[in-house]
């Protein structure tokens, strides 16, 4: 999808959204008598948005409430957005000028937004490709080149993150997640580096090679860095993402079908480092990130680790693996603890890590809890409502360590029946060592019905969050 900056776009003629507090007659955008007259009516029946067919085009009116409060508004005008996507497709328009007569500028740009996600579509495999015939947004008004770049950038990285979570297992596996991992560095224009087996062994990554050792497939450790010259921060920010390719359970299976039918998703949380290493390095932003991603599936099969296993990790430390199911912390902790030589400014995990974080808060949100002081959190949050990828922290306090102590190692993979995924929390803070803040995205990650611009499948989410959260420190 091209989002284009178009002041005169013709308003007679384009099909066209019009953003609008009321509805007066709108001669200008050549709207008849009898078609004012109908949107007069709609509005009347408290209609929020309506639209008009004529012969050659679409017209669409959008009812904004100036007094509802900015991240609310944007939220609404993206999921109009979605919805009119879907009209101009199954019409098989190819394109859109939208104009807003309202009093803020990103109320085109949030429209614009809810368009190119919602117009996502995963068809690579189908045979027959029906393919959604919109590609162009134009935007008349008061918005800036640079944040229509931004949107730009930020809508295909979250493309991105979803096409790589849909990918199925048989055709992404860790050396192939790698792989597209170094494609988009070399489009965005940052270093990627990636340790195979052999170097993953050498530095004894022991919960990385726990994992896998139920697979046939190499596991693989991807090191992304983006270093601008002009960089403000002196310490890096890091953001690590749990990538297993495929979640079986290993040798604690998950029950078949219905938990393991999305596992293809357990590498969200690395698409999603991945595409906003992309995002910001292709909008060239100030700041200094490297991206860690641990990969690998996880199986039964082979020489599987099993319950019971003491494992060494990367930084010495052992852990009693109790339940193979809880994998994505025995690769995490590797890659967290590999995060300190960096001497980080802040470290951020995305993982789809525990059912108890969906369980929890559905899929609204990121279940979010940390070491990092308040200030830092709160100016995720806030990325968090600006970009509706919302934040719900969780308590962090020490005393769930009780339930992850082991009798034989210094700590166990599995905690009790509660807290699940605080728990898994605790456990990953042991490995840090500097203000650090997980995402559990279990919830958002996958989904298994449409939720407004989010498409079924992959969401991406994670992405708009931290593109925000650079883009604004
Ligand atoms: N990948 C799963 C978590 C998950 C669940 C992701 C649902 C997406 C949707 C994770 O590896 C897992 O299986 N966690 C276990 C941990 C438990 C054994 C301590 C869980 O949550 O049940
Ligand atoms: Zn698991
Ligand atoms: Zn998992």
């Amino acid at each position: 999808m091209a989002i284009v900056k178009k002041s005169n776009f013709d308003e007679l003629k384009e099909n066209l959204v019009i953003l609008t507090t009321e509805f007066k007659n709108r001669k200008k955008y050549g709207l008849s008598n009898n078609e004012t007259e109908y949107i007069k009516q709609q509005i009347k029946a408290e209609k929020k948005s309506i639209t008009v067919n004529q012969l050659k085009r679409l017209v669409f009116v959008v009812l904004v409430d100036n007094k509802v409060e900015q991240n609310k508004r944007k939220e609404k005008l993206r999921k109009s957005g979605c919805t009119l996507a879907a009209i101009l497709n199954d019409a098989k328009k190819t394109s859109v000028g939208i104009t807003a007569e309202t009093a803020h500028a990103e109320d085109s740009l949030a429209c614009a937004e809810g368009m190119a996600l919602g117009n996502y579509q995963f068809i690579l495999y189908k045979t027959k490709k029906t393919k959604n015939t919109l590609a162009t947004i134009l935007i008349n008004g008061k918005v800036n080149d640079a944040s229509i770049s931004e949107l730009n950038i930020n809508t295909e990285a979250v493309c991105m993150a979803r096409d790589l979570v849909n990918e199925p297992v048989n055709s992404l596996n860790a050396t192939e997640l790698s792989n597209r991992f170094k494609k988009m560095g070399t489009a965005a224009g940052f270093k990627v580096e990636v340790y195979n087996k052999a170097k993953i062994t050498q530095l004894k990554m022991g919960g990385l090679l726990s994992v896998n050792k139920g697979s046939v497939d190499p596991p693989t450790f991807t090191i992304m860095e983006y270093k601008p010259k002009n960089a403000k921060n002196k310490k890096p920010y890091v953001l690590v993402g749990k990538g297993v390719t495929y979640d079986t359970g290993g040798l604690s299976l998950k029950p078949t079908p219905s938990s393991m039918d999305m596992m293809k998703c357990d590498m969200a949380g690395a698409a999603a480092v991945g595409a906003t290493m992309f995002a910001i390095a292709k909008a060239k932003l100030n700041v200094h990130v490297i991206g860690l991603v641990p990969a690998t599936d996880n199986r039964p099969g082979f020489n599987a680790f099993a319950p019971g296993d003491v494992i060494k990790m990367f930084d010495g430390s052992t852990v009693e693996m109790l339940n193979s199911d809880a994998e994505g912390r025995m690769i995490l902790g590797d890659a967290l603890a590999f995060a300190k030589k960096y001497k980080p400014e802040l470290v951020i995990d995305l993982a789809t890590l525990t059912g108890a974080a969906a369980a929890a808060i559905g899929i609204q949100g990121i279940v979010s809890m940390g070491n990092a002081d308040e200030k830092t959190t709160n100016k995720l949050k806030q990325s968090g409502h600006n970009t509706h990828e919302r934040l719900a922290e969780f308590p962090f306090w020490e005393e769930y360590d009780e339930l992850i102590k082991s009798d034989i190692a210094d700590m166990k993979n599995l905690g009790g029946p509660q807290a699940g995924a605080i728990t898994a929390g605790r456990f990953l803070v042991k490995f840090t060592g500097y203000p650090y803040i997980h995402l559990d995205i279990a919830g958002p990650a996958f989904l298994t019905a449409p939720n407004g611009y989010q498409p079924k499948g992959g969401t991406g989410i994670g992405v708009r969050l931290l593109f925000d959260f650079f883009k604004n420190n």
